[in-house]
């Protein structure tokens, strides 16, 4: 079986991370220059979970092409974590944008392209009434307080190390006992998420019937699969128990498509015949304009309605100024219309499935205990056997190989998603982006293996 050689690995990362200070001088010089006024030298913090010792800084990105500022250029199989699922700069995103920010942007009025998105995603994921967020993080924020007040109920409940951006109630863990846990990065919580949250493992039936019977939960907010610590998918019949047990306690279900939307047009809801009562998506619906939409059944859609009449949008703790700007809504027409559909994804899949047999090749070749892993477009490596919920999921990251394995790529012209072993295919990639990757992955494992 072939081994790591854990002294082998030291040595080749801190030989990389010497080669990569050495390609790099104009993005180490704008490092530099950013520490004075930008915290952490970054706009924003996670931004410094790159490999190697500062972040690269970008000059243009085009299809599934970056190039930095010192001229090098990347395959990109991160895509801005999502967000550029389409493609960077798309021309069909960034005429419709430059001609709607010629005609106005933000007005506080609605703009008629956000009829023609509402009517897209209803076609797309079978939920006929539409609002607009910013961001997936507030798409899903607007979606738990609609659930509390639909429902009347305190609490929420996700599932194991889930993410759905940085809202407070869904930052939380479980531990040994079942009490729910401050997760360790959530620095600041407003209140003790053990008063908001219940945790489950994920494919955990019992668990979760056993944590919804009290009646005390609003709502399940839930990838179909979870993706944020690596791709877990669910076990066959997990998302049909999750719908009945959910439905039997009057809990609703609220499934998050921000990135399972590689399943295909319509996210695993579409792909699975998944029946929520509310979704959530972000990321890659504005072509990389930052945008996000949350929908709900026509039953709770005129329940809330009643109650937005009568006390006024901007008492609810729902929406924003800047939400639903026009854009926003003529960049999601412009990507809705022109990518993530049937013909994109019949491009990205097969891409999607090279990668991860040339990957799976390699491991094999070399008698390795990893496994490969992939949703739709959506392809990953794992160091052991695939996890079945996020707690194994979580101890089987080895953040040394990680980090060797995102500093050996980016090196040789390829961004790999700074978090996990994530990457994603878009219609954008070749063939030979794909094979790139494959070659590299085999000879970043001969490097380290034991002799
Ligand atoms: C499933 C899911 N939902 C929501 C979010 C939050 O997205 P954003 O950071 O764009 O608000 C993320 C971010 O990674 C995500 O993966």
């Amino acid at each position: 079986m072939g081994l790591v050689d854990k002294s082998r690995l030291a040595r080749a990362l801190g030989e990389e991370r010497e080669r990569f200070v050495l390609a790099h001088p104009r993005s180490a010089a704008l490092s530099a220059a950013a520490h004075k006024n930008l915290l952490t030298g970054v706009p924003m913090a996670w931004m410094t979970r790159w490999p190697g010792s500062f972040p690269i800084f970008f000059s243009h990105a085009e299809g599934a092409r970056v190039t930095d500022v010192d001229g090098l250029e990347y395959v990109d199989f991160a895509l801005g974590d999502t967000g550029a699922m389409t493609g960077h700069a798309r021309p069909f995103v960034t005429e419709a944008v430059g001609r709607q920010a010629a005609r106005g942007i933000t007005t506080m009025l609605p703009s008629q392209d956000s009829i023609w998105v509402g009517a897209e995603l209803e076609r797309r994921f079978g939920l006929p009434l539409w609002q607009f967020a910013l961001t997936a993080t507030d798409a899903n924020r607007f979606a738990l307080r609609m659930a509390r007040y639909l429902t009347g109920r305190p609490k929420i409940l996700v599932f194991d190390w889930c993410y759905h951006g940085s809202v407070d109630e869904t930052l939380a863990t479980v531990d040994e006992a079942g009490n729910t846990k401050r997760r360790g990065s959530n620095i600041g919580a407003q209140v003790d998420p053990a008063l908001t949250t219940k945790v489950v493992q994920f494919n955990d039936l019992g668990a979760l019937e056993a944590a919804l019977a009290p009646g005390d939960v609003a709502c399940v907010l839930a990838e179909p699969a979870l993706t944020n610590i690596g791709i877990v998918l669910p076990d066959s019949g997990f998302l049909e128990g999750l719908r009945t047990i959910t439905r039997d306690t009057g809990t609703l279900l609220i499934i998050d498509e921000t990135h399972t939307i590689c399943a295909g047009p319509g996210g695993a809801t579409a792909a699975w015949r998944l029946e929520p009562d509310m979704l959530t998506i972000g990321k890659p619906i504005g072509g990389g304009v930052p945008t996000a939409a949350y929908g709900l059944s026509a039953e709770l859609g005129s329940r809330l309605e009643e109650c937005f009449r009568s006390e006024g949008v901007d008492v609810s703790g729902i929406g924003g100024t800047l939400a639903g700007n026009a854009l926003a809504a003529a960049a999601m027409r412009a990507a809705l219309r022109n990518a993530l559909r049937e013909e994109d994804f019949a491009v990205a899949i097969p891409l999607a499935e090279r990668w991860t047999t040339g990957v799976a090749g390699v491991i094999t070749e070399q008698g390795l205990p990893w496994t490969v892993q992939r949703l739709g477009c959506r392809a990953e490596y794992w160091f052991c056997d695939p996890p079945r919920n996020g707690k194994e999921a979580a101890a089987a990251i080895d953040s040394e190989l990680e980090a060797w394995f995102h500093l050996f790529m980016l090196n040789r012209g390829v961004l790999m998603t700074p978090f996990h072993n994530m990457a994603l295919l878009s219609s954008s990639h070749t063939s030979a982006d794909v094979d790139l990757h494959t070659r590299l992955f085999a000879e970043g494992v001969d490097e380290i293996l034991s002799r």
